[in-house]
C-alpha cells in the first residue's frame, strides 16, 4: 500500500569555532575536567564569540539542509525555528533566518520548548504536511546559550554549549517517514530550569541585570530524574504506536544533555550504546540543536540508510518532552 507520509528530505549543522573545554572552565569556577567527564560524558562546547548570533548558526544550517533535499529557499513554506535563545525578542528569529535565507513564501515562526524544541517542531510540520497546508518545511534547532549561563554557578556552566541543526520536511511514499510523533508538557515543574528575569514578570533593569535573573537556574537531581523517566516513556509510546520494538531500532538518538541520562535511558529501552548517538563529549548540551546536530552527523557518518528506522526522544525545561520514530 502506497501512503503519503512526511520524512526527512534534508539535514545540516552549524557551530561556533569557538571551543571552551573542561580545563578552560576549571579556571572559572571550582571543578575539573575528571569530574566533568565522570559526571556528564561532556570534555568541550562550542562557544559562539560575542559578535556571534543565534540566527546565523541557524541560517548555514537551513541552508545546507535545503541544498542536501534538492530544495530552493522559495520553496519552502514554513520554517520552524526552535530556541531559547532567540536573536532578540521581536521578530522571531525564524523571520530573521526567513530573511536570510530568501525564503519569502514561508510563514515563519519560533517554538520555546527549550531542549524539546525540534521533536515540538518535527511534529507540527508532521501535521501540517499530512494535512496538506505545507509542502516543504525547514525545522531548526537553534541554541546560542552560553549567552544565558552564569559562568560562576559550576552545575550549570559546564553543561551548556551553542550551535544548529535543520531538517527539511515534505511529503515521501512507501513506508518511509515519520510513523509516529508525540509530544508533552508539564507546567508544574517548571522551576526545575528556568531563567526568570528579562520579561514582562521581572522586566530587564540595572538590578535584575546584577542580580543574575537571565541565567539559567536548575535544580539538576531532580531534572535528571525526569528526564530518564519521560525520555523512556515516550520512546516505548511511540514505538507501540507503530507496532514496533527497541530491537527495531537502528539508531536511538536521544536529546544530549548528560552521558548518564543517554546511558540510562537506553539501558531502559534495551538498546546498546553501539546503536546510540552520542555527541555530548564534543558538544555538551545545545538544546533544541541537539538532536539535529546529532541526526545530521549520523548522516554525514553513514550511519542511518535508507529503509532504517531512527528513534528521537527529548526532555527539556518546561518540562516538555517528545518522541518521534521514522523510518529513514
Ligand atoms: N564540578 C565539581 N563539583 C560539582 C560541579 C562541578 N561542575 N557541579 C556540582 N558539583 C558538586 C555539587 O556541589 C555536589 O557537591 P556536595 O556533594 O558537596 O553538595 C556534588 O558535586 C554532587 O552534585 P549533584 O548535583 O548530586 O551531581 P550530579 O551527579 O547529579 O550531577 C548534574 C549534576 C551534572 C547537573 C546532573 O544532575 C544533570 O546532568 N542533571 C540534568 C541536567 C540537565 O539535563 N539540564 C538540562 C535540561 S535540558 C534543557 O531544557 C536545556
Amino acid at each position: 500500500m502506497v501512503t503519503t507520509r512526511a520524512g526527512i528530505l534534508g539535514t545540516g549543522h552549524s557551530y561556533p569555532e569557538g571551543i571552551l573545554t573542561n580545563a578552560d572552565l576549571a579556571t572559572m569556577v571550582e571543578t575539573s575536567d575528571d569530574w566533568i567527564t565522570t559526571r556528564t560524558g561532556i570534555k568541550q562546547r562550542r562557544k559562539a564569540a560575542p559578535e556571534e548570533y543565534t540566527s546565523q548558526f541557524a541560517v548555514r544550517a537551513g541552508r545546507q539542509a535545503i541544498e542536501r533535499a534538492g530544495l530552493q529557499a522559495e520553496d519552502i513554506d514554513l520554517i520552524l525555528c526552535a530556541t531559547v535563545s532567540p536573536d532578540q525578542i521581536l521578530p522571531s528569529t525564524g523571520c530573521i533566518i526567513q530573511a536570510e535565507l530568501g525564503a519569502n513564501k514561508a510563514a515563519a515562526m519560533d517554538l520555546v520548548a527549550a531542549c524539546s524544541g525540534f521533536l515540538y517542531g518535527l511534529t507540527l510540520a508532521d501535521a501540517m504536511i499530512r494535512t496538506g497546508q505545507t509542502k516543504y518545511a525547514l525545522v531548526i534547532g537553534a541554541e546560542v546559550l552560553t549567552r544565558y549561563v552564569d559562568y560562576t554557578d559550576r552545575q550549570t556552566c559546564v553543561l551548556f554549549g551553542d550551535g544548529a541543526g535543520a531538517a527539511v520536511v515534505g511529503a515521501v511514499e512507501g513506508d518511509r517517514g515519520i510513523l509516529a510523533a508525540r509530544i508533552r508538557s508539564d507546567g508544574r515543574y517548571l522551576e526545575q530550569l528556568y531563567s526568570p528575569g528579562g520579561g514582562t514578570r521581572r522586566k530587564p533593569t540595572a538590578e535584575t541585570l546584577a542580580a543574575g535573573d537571565h541565567f539559567f537556574k536548575m535544580k539538576g537531581n531532580e531534572l535528571f530524574k525526569v528526564a530518564v523517566r519521560s525520555m523512556a516513556d515516550i520512546s516505548r509510546e511511540v514505538l507501540e504506536e507503530a507496532g514496533l520494538s527497541a530491537e527495531d531500532v537502528k539508531l536511538f538518538i536521544p536529546h544530549q544533555a548528560n552521558q548518564r541520562i543517554t546511558d540510562a535511558v537506553a539501558n531502559k529501552l534495551n538498546v546498546e550504546s553501539e546503536r546510540v548517538y552520542s555527541g555530548i563529549s564534543q558538544h555538551g548540551n545545545t538544546s533544541s540543536a541537539s538532536i539535529p546536530i546529532g541526526l545530521d552527523e549520523s548522516v554525514e557518518a553513514g550511519k542511518i540508510s535508507p529503509g532504517d528506522l531512527v528513534l528521537m526522544a527529548s526532555f527539556g525545561g518546561g518540562v516538555t518532552w517528545g518522541g518521534v520514530l521514522l523510518r529513514w
